[in-house]
């Protein structure tokens, strides 16, 4: 089984979404045995919590029902998952700190860490990002509208459907 971590800040906003979206994408490619996906905050704001009412309302206009209840993530996940995908900078950086923990502590890390829009097929390559770090980031919409929720959903689905093509071919699946 391959195993993917979506990551934000709260955990309620967008990588329960993203974890969403990703699988549906499965269910759809009959991946769902071979491919699986799960999601975590860097913070500890929101553990047990259900995703925020605008991502679950933006899911559920597509057909996605959200069950996940928030969690932080923890050494254990650099283990346990075969991909972080960090929604933005922030938690990329915070994510590569505690996998320095799990290092420092001669865990075995399996996970490879992108930022989700690493595989964001509108993003333009010729963008010159490098005095913008900031610039790869799937948009936080907690203090946004409900246009923001449908936006961080568009990005999302591209996002995820290039992910997981990529991954079917990385794995020949
Ligand atoms: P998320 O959004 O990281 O996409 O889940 C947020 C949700 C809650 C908070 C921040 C971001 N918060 O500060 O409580």
């Amino acid at each position: 089984m391959i195993k993917i971590l979506f990551v934000c800040l709260g955990n309620i906003c967008r990588s329960p979404l993203a974890e969403g979206i990703f699988n549906k994408l499965l269910n759809e490619k009959e991946l769902q045995l071979k491919i699986s996906s799960d999601s975590a905050g860097t913070g500890n704001y929101h553990i047990g919590d259900k995703p925020d009412k605008r991502s679950i309302k933006v899911a559920k206009q597509n057909g996605i029902e959200l069950t996940h209840k928030g969690r932080q993530i923890g050494l254990a996940d650099f283990q346990n998952f075969d991909y972080i995908l960090a929604m933005d900078n922030d938690n990329f950086k915070n994510i590569k700190a505690l996998e320095k923990k799990a290092r420092d502590l001669d865990q075995t890390i399996k996970a490879k860490i992108y930022l989700t829009r690493e595989f964001d097929n509108l993003y333009d390559d010729e963008v010159d990002d490098s005095e913008n770090e900031t610039a790869w980031d799937v948009a936080d919409p907690y203090h946004g509208t409900e246009e923001d929720f449908q936006e961080c959903y568009d990005t999302l689905e591209r996002c995820c459907t290039e992910f997981l093509k990529y991954l079917i071919k990385a794995h020949k699946l």
